[in-house]
Formats: structure tokens, C-alpha cells, sequence
């Protein structure tokens, strides 16, 4: 099929890489001329694993090109997916500016029946705006041309997005009509593994789904990061807790880690997105309210429990930071939980030593030079001649350090591990305090 993709983001550029790749030719359109350059060249501008190759390798075959000539990329497709941003207003609603402006682009120039997929996460309702803007951006060059809209929401997780696109539990796929569905039914058969995996539902639905499914997750972490709360303070270990009940296949062992608070570019914004949606409707949530207080109270415990070791005198002290990207896999720290533990003790007069394996150009970029960040070249080097180390990120290179080595190079054996990877006996046997999440009682 041909297909076209506005937006070469994360979501944009792996949906038009594996759409490609199943044998579809696509044409990916950005207005950034630079970015499409780059593209071009091939050099992809975030750090997916296994997207590279699959960009370099459709480019080859002649299935995905970039362009920013939009006109040319509306003739090209009949699909035209929308993956353009939506970045937070200043009171946490979607800004639906760049994507009305597609639609309005799309219905400029279209000249046969298109089918508009909304793919960015929109407030539920967008894609009847997405209809209208196209309908009135027809009849304004006093044109008629068939079209339809539907609604698409991406389930991708950075650092796993590649296989999350390939191998989907589902495709969510909100339409009003059967030829529409039929389009997207045979766009995802490829994808589909043992089973049809295609959900075809109403338009409001499929909106609705994407926010209920990064909800329902972000919920799951909240909860477990109260519960760890109390169990610190009742001698407890969650770490115990959270296997005895993720066994219960009625809970399951997914998402249910506790750690220093989600970050991302999805999480902590759908959370606030939703709430303000049912609030200008004229219902308060309570849940998801609470799922983000957490979430900003948890992302305080990693300074919380270096003060708490400090007696409040972190002024001065050096502080070593292992992993700063949100999560492992990417270099992406938008909300990440390393940038409220860093300002916090920067606040607090203190030094920081840190090290990402993918995250160091963009905390330079974030930062920029600072006499209190030091950006070291590995994990050994960061944690040299710290007060403290604190583990934020999960990245496997973090797992199995030598401790008795780490506190010979530390001026003191502190160890704060946002992520409960280590077994406390055996750091504390190499000489180190440690603190883990909900873990007072833990040997
Ligand atoms: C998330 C969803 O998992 C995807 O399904 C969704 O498509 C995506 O948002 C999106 O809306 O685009 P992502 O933000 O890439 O994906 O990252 P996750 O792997 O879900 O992690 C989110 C945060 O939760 C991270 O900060 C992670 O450290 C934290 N987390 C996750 C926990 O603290 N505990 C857990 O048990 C799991």
C-alpha cells in the first residue's frame, strides 16, 4: 500500500520504518528541513535500538523515502497517518496545533479519497476536529473529494518500540465506517501473529484506549511506589511483597516495580491530559489525581534518603548519579527522575558526578557547563571519590559492579539504589550503607 506519515519523530519515524519494511511504500514528511536532510544521509536523530538498520535498510530498497514537499507526500498516499506532536498546553491539555495544521494540509491538497489516521495521542474528540478541519479546508478551494478519518493509537515503549511495532499484542483501530476498517485490517495483517490482533472499534473508543492503557500502567508503578512508602517505614520489604503478589495472575509481575517515579514523554503527560479532559467535562477524577501526586512525591525519595543518610547537610558533598535517561535503552530524559534528584542537590550545595551510556550529549544539552556537574566517561569514574552513589537508571552495565573496588574509590560507601537491583547483604559486605526502595527490612 502507499502510505504517508507526517512527523518524523520516535513515533512517525518507527511507524514509517516498519510500515516499510512489511513491504508498503512510504513517504515520511517532516517540516524540520534540516531533520529530513539527516534522514536523508541516514542518520537518525534518537537512539532506538535496531532502528538504524531498519531506516538504512528500507531506504535501500526503495520503500521509504523523507521528503518536506507535503503536497507531493498527499499524492503519494492513500493512508496519511498523522504523528506529529502533541506537546503539553501550560495546564496539561494536548496542543492540537500541529495536527489540525496536517489536516488542514492534507485537505488543501488532496485530490482523491484519502484515509486520515490520527496516530499522536489526542484528547478523545480530536479526530471528529481532524474531520472538520479537513471537510472546511476542501470546500474552501470549492472542491469535493471523498475521505474518512480514524483513529490509530501507538502502544510503542521507547528502547523496545522495533519489536513493540512488529509483534503487537493489539491494533487498536477507531473508525465509522467499513472501508476504512478494511484499509487499516489489511495495513496490520502482516502483524499479525497466531490471531488476528486487529481490534476495530468506534473513533472515541480507540482514543480513549490509548490514555486508559498508559493510565491503568502509571497507576500499577503509583501504587507500588505508596506501597513501598509503607513498607519502609513498617520494616517491610517490597521487594518480597512485589513477587508474592505478582505471582497472583490476577496482578502478574508487569509493572510492578517500584522506583524513583515514571518519566517519559507519555506517562506523566496522558495522566495530567486525561484528568483535564474529564474536568472540562465537569468530572473530578480521584484516582489518576493521586496517580500523579505520587508520582511527584516519589520522584523526591532518592534526595529524601541522601539527606535522611547526611543528617540534611548535603552542601558540599559529592554525589555520584549511575543512569540519567528516564529509563534504560534510550537517551530520551524528558521527566526523568535524575533531573529532580540533580536540581534538588544542586539546591542543596551539592556536587554531582554522573554518568548514561546513551543520555551524556543531551544532560549537556539540558545543563550546559555547570561547575556542580561533572560528566564522567564511565560508571568507575562517576562513583570516584563520591559521598554517595546513587543508581537511577537500570542499565545493565550497572548490575554486577565490584563493590569492594567501588568503595576503595569512594570517599564514602553510600549507596542509594533508586531501582532495588542490588542485594543489600551483599553491598553492605562489601562495607556500604545501603538504601534501597521499601526495603528497610532487606538482607
Ligand atoms: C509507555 C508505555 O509503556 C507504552 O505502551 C506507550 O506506547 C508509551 O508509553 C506511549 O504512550 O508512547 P515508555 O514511556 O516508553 O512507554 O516507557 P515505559 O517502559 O512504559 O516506562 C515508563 C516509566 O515507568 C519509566 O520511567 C520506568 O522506569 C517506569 N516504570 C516502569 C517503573 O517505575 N516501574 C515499572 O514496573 C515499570
Amino acid at each position: 500500500m502507499r502510505v504517508t506519515i507526517f512527523g518524523t519523530g520516535y513515533v512517525g519515524l518507527v511507524t514509517g520504518a516498519c510500515l516499510a519494511h512489511s513491504g508498503n511504500h512510504v513517504v515520511c514528511v517532516d517540516i524540520d528541513e534540516d531533520k529530513i536532510a539527516r534522514l536523508t544521509r541516514g542518520e537518525i536523530p534518537i537512539y532506538e535500538p535496531g532502528l538504524e538498520t531498519l531506516v538504512h535498510d528500507n531506504v535501500e530498497a526503495g520503500r521509504l523515502r523523507f521528503t518536506t514537499d507535503a503536497a507531493a507526500a498527499i499524492d503519494h498516499g492513500m493512508l496519511q497517518f498523522i504523528a506529529v506532536g502533541t506537546p503539553p498546553d501550560e495546564d496539561g491539555s494536548a496542543d492540537l496545533k500541529y495536527v489540525l495544521k496536517v489536516a488542514e494540509t492534507i485537505g488543501a491538497h488532496m485530490t482523491d479519497y484519502r484515509l486520515v489516521i490520527t496516530k499522536s495521542t489526542v484528547p478523545v474528540g480530536t479526530s471528529d476536529k481532524v474531520r472538520e478541519q479537513l471537510a472546511q479546508a476542501i470546500s474552501a478551494r470549492g472542491a469535493s473529494v471523498e475521505f474518512d478519518v480514524a483513529s490509530n493509537p501507538e502502544f510503542l515503549k521507547e528502547g523496545a518500540a522495533i519489536d513493540d511495532f512488529m509483534k503487537p499484542d493489539r491494533v487498536v483501530v477507531g473508525v465509522d465506517n467499513e472501508r476504512a476498517a478494511d484499509h487499516l485490517r489489511a495495513l496490520y495483517a502482516p502483524f499479525n501473529r497466531q490471531h488476528d490482533r486487529t481490534m476495530v472499534m468506534d473513533i472515541r473508543s480507540a482514543e480513549l484506549t490509548k490514555y486508559a492503557a498508559n493510565i491503568m500502567l502509571a497507576t500499577k508503578i503509583s501504587l507500588m511506589n505508596e506501597l513501598s512508602q509503607v513498607a519502609d517505614r513498617l520494616d517491610a520489604d517490597i521487594e518480597q511483597v512485589r513477587k508474592a503478589i505478582g505471582a497472583d495472575h490476577r496482578i502478574g509481575y508487569h509493572f510492578i516495580y517500584p522506583g524513583c517515579g515514571f518519566g517519559g514523554s507519555c506517562f506523566p503527560k496522558d495522566v495530567r491530559a486525561l484528568a483535564h479532559t474529564a474536568s472540562k467535562i465537569g468530572y473530578e477524577t480521584e484516582i489518576i489525581n493521586a496517580v500523579e501526586r505520587v508520582n511527584n512525591r516519589q520522584k523526591t525519595v532518592l534526595f529524601d534518603k541522601l539527606q535522611a543518610h547526611f543528617d540534611g547537610d548535603l552542601a558540599g558533598k559529592t554525589v555520584a548519579l549511575w543512569g540519567l535517561a528516564f529509563k534504560p535503552n534510550t537517551d530520551d530524559m524528558r521527566e526523568a527522575p535524575a533531573c529532580t534528584l540533580m536540581e534538588a542537590l544542586w539546591d542543596a550545595g551539592a556536587t554531582v558526578r554522573a554518568f548514561d551510556p546513551e543520555a551524556m550529549d543531551e544532560t549537556r544539552r539540558i545543563y550546559g557547563e555547570r561547575d556542580d556537574l561533572v560528566l564522567c566517561h564511565d560508571a568507575e569514574e562517576a562513583a570516584t571519590d563520591a559521598d554517595a552513589l546513587v543508581l537511577v537508571t537500570e542499565w545493565h552495565i550497572f548490575r554486577t559492579p565490584d563493590f569492594h573496588e567501588l568503595a576503595r574509590l569512594m570517599k564514602q560507601p553510600v549507596l542509594v539504589d533508586g531501582r532495588n537491583i542490588y542485594k543489600p547483604s551483599y553491598v553492605a559486605a562489601a562495607g556500604f550503607s545501603y538504601y534501597g526502595i521499601g526495603r528497610s527490612a532487606a538482607t
